[in-house]
């Protein structure tokens, strides 16, 4: 994604990766994930000759003046980060160099972590050349990926010298975004503090939700009402059934965990994870109070990827939803315009899967909603309370209006609404 991107406004990009299979995959035209615009992007500039891949970090190292480095940092089981691929990378470069190289952390780090890789890269170098590291974290959104790189709101370069300062901004210029130059610390910081602050938002409004529904209240509005004061903002004050994906969640625990490391507890984002889990049990609570016994009872779930416009699954609150519902017996008829495969390598044979949204509801005892994919709004609603043996939703998203439902036949239950 980086690489493509940069390779678009111009820069020559060698993109490494260890994974063969993933490489020949790129070299051959194709794309191993579905990120809309990508694949455009990927095609334009290998044919301009701007992008090429390898899986070869010597040949990667070689040909660059700066290396930017995105390996996974996937979450320990004690919440920490594990660090092994930032590591390995660190020493594979650090075994290539043969010249003053750059070398960019994209990758979400925590703070402290350019240290490390300084102090590896230093120690693998036999050829004791000089180099700079810099922070230089990403803030795209999956399915906005495209959009996000090129319109950046903002770009942080975190240094511990003046040296790499001028090719990072030479690196960023076609973007015209604000550019940060910070130390490296701060610029590590701020990825966590970023994300972290986004998921609060997102428990805050599930937790007023609560307070919606209790009273009469409607979230939706009372998001629009706050949302209008700039100081606040209404984005990510979406409610629903929480947030999930490869990054708040894992984000999350590795910033409580860094500070539990200097000696703080975290309790805020203690309880935005609280908020986030309980959001989960309100709602199959709400499924379960419905239809009184869920065991046999088929059930059609729009939406397996953690949110829109992608087919990621990891960590995605539908998926947990429908192994929820499975344990507790329940019957289920499952779409997604994009993540059915990967879907089907957690859920298996235990849930039917339907190519066509609109034939989900058939024979169902009740829809729900899972995810915020905006095709969804056009569901053929008559059809669907047609086909149905009982026209109810549970619209975990909002995506739908209480009284269009209503007037539809349905029974309707959102959230905080
Ligand atoms: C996030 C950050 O937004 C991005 O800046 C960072 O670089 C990586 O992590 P991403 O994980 O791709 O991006 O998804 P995002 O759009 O932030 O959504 C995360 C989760 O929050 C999804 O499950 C989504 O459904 C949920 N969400 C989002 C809500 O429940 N309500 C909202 O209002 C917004």
């Amino acid at each position: 994604m980086t690489g493509a991107c940069f390779a678009e406004v111009g820069h020559q990009v060698t993109c490494v990766d260890n994974d063969r299979a993933k490489v020949e995959v790129l070299k051959s035209g194709g794309m191993p994930i579905y990120e809309p615009g990508l694949e455009e992007i990927v095609a334009r500039n290998t044919e301009a000759g701007r992008l090429s891949f390898t899986d070869s970090t010597a040949e990667g190292v070689e040909k660059a003046d700066v290396i930017f480095i995105a390996v996974p940092t996937p979450p320990l089981p004690d919440g920490s980060v594990d660090m092994s691929f930032m590591e390995r990378v660190s020493r594979d470069i650090a075994v290539a160099m043969k010249g003053y190289k750059i070398v960019v952390d994209k990758s979400t780090v925590p703070v402290r972590t350019g240290e490390k890789v300084a102090e590896t890269i230093r120690r693998y170098c036999k050829a004791k050349v000089e180099f700079d590291v810099v922070s230089n974290p990403e803030f795209l959104r999956e399915g906005f990926a495209v959009e996000d790189f090129m319109r950046p709101d903002r770009v942080v370069i975190g240094v511990r010298s003046q040296r790499p300062v001028a090719a990072m901004k030479e690196i960023y210029k076609p973007f015209d975004a604000p550019i940060i130059v910070t130390d490296i610390n701060s610029a590590e910081l701020i990825k966590h503090a970023a994300n972290s602050f986004l998921a609060l938002k997102i428990s805050y409004i599930n937790a007023v939700s609560i307070i919606c529904e209790a009273t009469g209240a409607n979230v939706l509005e009372v998001a629009n009402g706050i949302g209008m004061d700039p100081r606040i903002g209404r984005r990510f004050l979406d409610a629903g059934i929480g947030f999930g994906g490869s990054c708040f969640p894992k984000d999350l625990s590795a910033f409580i965990h860094i500070a539990g490391q200097v000696g703080y507890d975290f309790r805020l984002l203690r309880e935005v994870q609280r908020i986030n889990a309980e959001q989960m049990e309100r709602f199959m609570k709400k499924i379960a109070d419905t239809l009184w016994v869920l065991r046999g009872k088929r059930i059609g779930v729009l939406g397996l990827a953690f949110k829109q416009n992608t087919d990621d699954v990891r960590s995605s609150p539908a998926i947990e939803l429908c192994q929820r519902l499975l344990h507790e017996g329940a019957i289920l008829r499952v779409h997604d315009p994009k993540a059915m495969t990967k879907a089907r390598a957690i859920l298996g044979d235990s849930v039917t899967y339907v190519d066509d949204m609109n034939a989900v509801a058939e024979g169902c005892d009740a829809l729900v909603v899972a995810t915020e994919w905006d095709i969804f709004k056009k569901l053929d609603l008559d059809r669907a309370r047609k086909v149905m043996t009982h026209p109810i939703m549970f619209d975990g998203r909002n995506l739908f209006d209480p009284v269009e439902m209503e007037r539809l036949g349905f029974v309707y239950k959102s959230v905080g609404r």
